[in-house]
């Protein structure tokens, strides 16, 4: 595995902490992967990370500040040896686009469960726990147990 795109809905959220968390390995342990992010909508095209995923990324040690949202095309599905869905939801769009090099980021370590979208959630914990399930999972697939 060459490169890889992690693709939720917005792309504001939860793939780009999965791109941070991948590049910040990508670099440390020098993988030389292309890594990448994108949404299956497009409300947040060209916007920032939302803010609590910043913050946590940044707690962590990791800048998400420059990334920008986009939405996934059919090019992605060539362009990347892999294609990780965040949720069931986003597999399922990414099948009907026509992805078959596709498989859901909790496959890598919490049983294929979804990581929930948590730009619906109240308060900030609930992104500490997307931040956590999402770096287990990163640091599987890049077989970094
Ligand atoms: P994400 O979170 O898919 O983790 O980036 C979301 C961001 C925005 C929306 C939904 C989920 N939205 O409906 O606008």
């Amino acid at each position: 595995m060459r490169s890889v795109i992690f693709v939720c809905l917005g792309n504001i959220c939860r793939s780009p902490l999965a791109e941070g968390i991948a590049q910040d390995l990508n670099k440390k342990y020098d993988l030389g992967l292309l890594i990448d992010s994108a949404g299956t909508g497009s409300w947040h095209i060209g916007e920032s990370p939302c803010e609590n995923s910043q913050i946590i990324a940044k707690q962590k040690g990791i800048d998400i500040s420059t990334l920008r949202a986009r939405q996934v095309k059919k090019e992605d599905f060539s362009n990347f040896d892999l294609v990780i869905g965040l949720d069931s939801k986003n597999v399922a769009d990414l099948k009907a686009m026509g992805c078959t090099n596709v498989k859901i980021l909790g496959y890598f370590g919490y049983d294929g469960a979804d990581v929930p979208d948590p730009y619906f959630f109240p308060g900030f914990e609930g992104f500490e726990k997307v931040y956590e399930q999402i770096e287990v999972c990163v640091k599987n697939l890049l077989d970094l147990k």
